[in-house]
């Protein structure tokens, strides 16, 4: 099978950013929003990170008008019909991804693989609400999609083999490296990381040393563009919150337990770089 036309689910940071990937390696993609408002604003997100690919000259203009083009803005699931696979990339609640599921196993064309981008939630509970269990599988996308270059390919034990080959094929025409996981909370990347930046929080919590200390310290004891406590404001503390409690939820190891600050910082909206304040102000 061919991939033509994709699909994306919310153009929030995830899905705008796959939308743009998506766009700018050729394909027609329909993105949908559950509102205008937020829509446009998705929209908005990606022409403004193109236009900062044009500007550091990773594409030209004529290619960002091309690939603009070839996104379709919606409101509607239903605009998903023509599509031959669907990314979905909505909130981490595992309620409301069953619920976009069904509706896309109900809209979509039987070929049409079904992929989420979620970072800790069972795919295999997603599958489990549609008729093609096969078809289904997680693309796992890092921030910003546009400069990331890995892919993590979730594989349930459901899905078939031409699944993960096609699935594979599209990933690499996107320009990403491809690694595969199974369906475990985490995958590899935050089965990884989380823990890392936990004890980052609890180092804090504990004055062990400052903050600025510990971004210092990884940054340049290991060349990580960002230190751990960055991270966290850059990923969003509700985010890693979310993802942390996921895998508590599942695995009862405390390596995953969220400190205390980290939880208090949330309720307080401290969230990080899109609340404007998270550990450092911005
Ligand atoms: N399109 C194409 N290229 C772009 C671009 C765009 N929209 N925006 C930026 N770039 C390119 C730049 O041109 C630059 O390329 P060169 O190095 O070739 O010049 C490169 O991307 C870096 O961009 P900047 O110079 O603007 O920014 P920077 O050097 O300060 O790096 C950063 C910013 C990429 C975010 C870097 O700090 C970084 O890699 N941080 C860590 C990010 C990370 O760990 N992300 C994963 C989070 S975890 C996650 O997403 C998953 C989860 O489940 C939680």
């Amino acid at each position: 099978m061919d991939i033509k036309k994709v699909g994306v689910v919310g153009c929030g940071l995830m899905g705008s950013g796959i939308t743009e990937v998506c766009a700018r390696s050729g394909y027609e993609v329909v993105v949908r929003e559950v509102n205008d408002e937020l829509l446009q604003k998705g929209l908005g997100r990606i022409k403004a990170s193109m236009s900062k690919g044009v500007s550091r000259g990773k594409l030209t203009q004529e290619e960002m008008d091309a690939a603009l083009a070839r996104i379709k803005g919606t409101t509607s699931m239903e605009d998903f019909a023509g599509c031959d696979i669907v990314i979905e990339a909505v909130i981490e609640n595992l309620d409301v991804k069953k619920q976009v599921f069904a509706e896309l196993d109900r809209i979509t064309p039987p070929h049409a693989i079904l992929a989420s981008n979620t970072s800790s939630l069972c795919i295999t509970e997603m599958a489990s609400v549609t008729n093609r269990p096969d078809k289904v599988l997680g693309l796992h996308f890092f921030n910003p999609v546009p400069v990331m270059p890995l892919l993590e390919m979730v594989r349930t034990i459901l899905t078939s083999d031409e699944t993960m080959e096609i699935a594979r094929k599209f990933g690499e025409s996107l320009g990403k490296t491809i690694v595969v996981a199974k369906d475990a909370p985490g995958f590899i990347v935050n089965a990884l990381l989380v823990p890392y930046l936990l004890d980052a929080v609890r180092m804090l919590e504990t004055g062990y040393a400052t903050k600025e200390d510990i971004d210092t310290a990884i940054k340049l004891g290991l060349n990580h563009p960002m230190g751990p406590l960055t991270l966290l404001d850059f990923i969003g503390l509700d985010t890693v919150l979310y993802i942390a409690d996921a895998m508590y939820e599942e695995l009862k190891d405390p390596r995953y337990a969220a400190p205390s600050l980290l939880r208090r910082m949330v309720i307080a909206g401290k969230l990080g770089r899109k609340t404007g304040e998270g550990f450092y102000k911005y």
